[in-house]
């Protein structure tokens, strides 16, 4: 048996006729023998079971390679031009905004957040049943003070058992069905991590101070006497000297804060690594970050010399307070970076997995330095937190004026390294509130702000309703920070919903709880919950809002207005906030790239939502807000750079509905 290549035809061996064949009148085989072989193997159809060099010689026919080439070549260009999509995509799209880009942080303050158990102190399953506020909000990222096991010195920032959860709080049972709680939602955990200092209370503090070998240099010790003078003028963040003498060692130690808060010695490895075991300990648990704690004050000069005066005139013996001081050693102290950056880079170990980035805020604010507080963005090269807290903005109410508001943004936009992603705090449990510091006129206005600057709001516990600060008599007294800690005010029951079980709560209740509750908020629309639920929710839905251009328009002694636009998207906003003493009429007439009339698309005086103003004359009364939407061609940060930020440029495509880097 054999074939020719050269022609269409082939000589059939008996075992190879093909059954199927009937010659065109149906005669048959005797009729076939007078058929020359190439008309009979033109009218052979291919079957199964055809003999291998009939199919190839079939294969080679034209009709049959043509198309099965065009088909190969088709497939192949088409993988090609698949990869090379699917890498330009890549290479082309901006970063998706992380978890921690994408919420506000919400502070929970654990003691005055919601009590379960009736001790009239909020602990860990209260916060379980209240993780429906942060649906309802929008919110997705929760920090929380810390619930170490501690003897509340400081409320928990004096930790005993970094591995442990104080019994007010519940158990470690509790805490891992809050986490496994809070995940189902789609709700980050961040604790709060207090590297610093631990308790007077501490394990470690008692082999310290019994001199046991390995623990010895644990914490900063020097040579004193008890009734000497101290080893230097440094002083404690909660005044006088930060040294104490004792009696067990014989020795002075240091402490920045509380003398029952002795400051670990980080120039000891043996501590840094026990730090990052506590770190390791809580990421395997499945935290998701952590808000360091007081870390600018970890490291302190070796030197011990006495820091330099404010008033340099100012007797050695009134100097007690921070403010006496250039904290020029014991903040802030070179080394610092090396030891926060090998804490994030524990974590970043745990952040391989996708969907399970590991975020880290420090507290690590300088207000007279702004560039200090800077490097804890961490360098080009070596991360560090994600960002460092933004305090300026507590700021803002010791003088309410547009440019003051400017002013303070501009501190931080100013200052932060490129790229870098911007945050803001008006409030925390150090702080008085809003609607105390400011009065309650500016709540809505300072909400506004926060959810409509560029980055990563923080909102304390209760700002979301604008609770105020309490009065805290001289015997109820326990911190001085009371005030701004009492019980959230979830409804107008019996101690606001906070305890349903007894009748007590560790601080008294703001006495306008009946009127200022979470329950009531929720049914009214022009309430400070639901602004600031919308604001949150639109800020989450717009591009422009949450990794558009920022751009500076205006400010005088009542307004602060800004543009918040995308390169590419029509759609832009214009924020116009008075912050003043007085109702104003601002002229943005000159913005060229503004549309003659301008729609209210939110004011936080619910009123004027949806008046249209010209451009000339935007009116706002005092503590007024307007969300403006409107559309335009011509986007206004081209023609300013220099009044305009973004954190990482992305332009976005209409006609695909795409972002792409730009
Ligand atoms: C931080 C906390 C504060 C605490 C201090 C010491 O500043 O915010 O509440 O007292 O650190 O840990
Ligand atoms: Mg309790």
């Amino acid at each position: 048996m054999s074939y020719r290549n050269d022609s269409d035809s082939v000589e059939l061996g008996e075992c190879t006729r093909n059954p199927g064949y009937k010659d065109a009148d149906g005669d048959g085989p005797a009729a076939r023998d007078n058929i020359n072989a190439r008309d009979e193997y033109t009218q052979i159809k291919p079957y199964a079971g055809m003999p291998k060099e009939v199919l190839v010689l079939y294969s080679s026919k034209a009709r049959y390679r043509v198309p099965r080439e065009i088909l190969f070549w088709l497939t192949v260009c088409c993988t090609l031009a698949l990869v090379a999509v699917t890498i330009a995509v890549i290479a082309l799209s901006p970063k998706c905004l992380s978890w921690w880009q994408a919420s506000p942080v919400y502070q929970i303050y654990p003691r005055s957040f919601k009590d379960s158990d009736g001790d009239g102190v909020g602990d860990l399953k209260g916060i379980r049943e209240k993780l429906d506020h942060f649906e309802y909000l929008n919110i997705k990222s929760i920090w929380i003070s810390p619930f170490y096991r501690s003897p509340m010195k400081d409320f928990g920032y004096d930790v005993e058992d970094f591995r442990d959860i104080d019994p007010l709080f519940g158990t470690m049972k509790d805490f891992e069905d809050l986490l496994a709680a809070m995940h189902s939602k789609g709700l980050k955990l961040i604790m709060d991590f207090i590297p610093n200092h631990t308790s007077d209370l501490h394990r470690w503090f008692n082999l310290s101070r019994t001199r046991d070998p390995h623990y010895e240099d644990y914490y900063v010790w020097t040579d004193c006497k008890p009734d000497g003078p101290k080893p230097n003028n440094w002083v404690s963040i909660f005044g006088n000297s930060s040294w104490t003498y004792d009696e067990v060692r014989g020795q002075c130690y240091l402490h920045q804060f509380l003398k029952e808060q002795p400051d670990l010695n980080f120039r000891n490895p043996d501590v840094i690594k026990e730090m990052i075991d506590i770190i390791h300990f809580w990421l395997e648990k499945g935290v998701d970050g952590f808000r360091m704690d007081a870390v600018k004050h970890m490291l302190e000069a070796p030197h011990m010399r006495d820091e330099p005066q404010v008033d340099p005139n100012k007797p050695p013996e009134l100097v007690t307070t921070e403010w006496d001081l250039h904290s020029d050693y014991t903040t802030s102290q070179v080394g610092l970076h090396d030891i926060l950056r090998e804490f994030r880079a524990q974590m970043d170990i745990y952040s391989q997995e996708p969907g399970r980035y590991r975020f880290m805020v420090t507290e690590s604010y300088d207000y007279e330095e702004v560039y200090k507080t800077m490097m804890y963005y961490g360098s080009r090269l070596e991360k560090e937190g994600d960002f460092p807290f933004n305090f300026y903005l507590l700021d803002l109410p010791h003088n309410t004026s547009g440019v003051w508001a400017k002013h303070l943004v501009h501190l931080w936009m100013g200052n932060m390294p490129k790229g870098k992603w911007p945050n803001w705090v008006v409030g925390n449990h150090d702080r008085t509130r809003i609607s105390s510091s400011a009065g309650r006129l500016y709540v809505r206005a300072i909400n506004m702000l926060l959810l409509t600057l560029p980055g990563t709001a923080t909102t304390y516990y209760g700002e979301e309703i604008g609770m105020e600060n309490i009065n805290v008599t001289a015997s109820q007294i326990q911190d001085p920070a009371d005030p701004q800690r009492s019980p959230l005010q979830w409804n107008a029951d019996t101690n606001a919903g906070f305890n349903e079980k007894t009748n007590l709560t560790w601080l008294p209740l703001h006495p306008d709880y009946e009127t200022v509750n979470v329950e009531a908020q929720m049914k009214d629309d022009g309430s400070v919950l639901a602004q600031y639920r919308f604001l949150n929710t639109l800020r989450q839905s717009e591009l422009p809002l949450n990794r558009g251009w920022f751009c500076y328009v205006h400010a005088d002694a009542n307004v602060f207005s800004y543009i918040r636009e995308l390169d590419g998207l029509k759609r832009a906003f214009l924020i116009v906030v008075n912050f003043g003493k007085e109702s104003a009429v601002t002229d943005l007439s000159s913005v060229r790239e503004l549309p003659d009339e301008l729609k209210v698309l939110m004011s936080t005086t619910i009123a004027n939502d949806g008046k249209v103003f010209p451009k000339s004359r935007i009116q706002t009364e005092v503590g007024e807000g307007l969300v403006i939407q409107y559309s335009t061609n011509t986007r206004f940060n081209p023609n300013h750079p220099e009044e305009c930020y973004i954190s990482e440029k992305a332009c976005y495509l209409e006609t695909i509905d795409i972002l792409y880097k730009c």
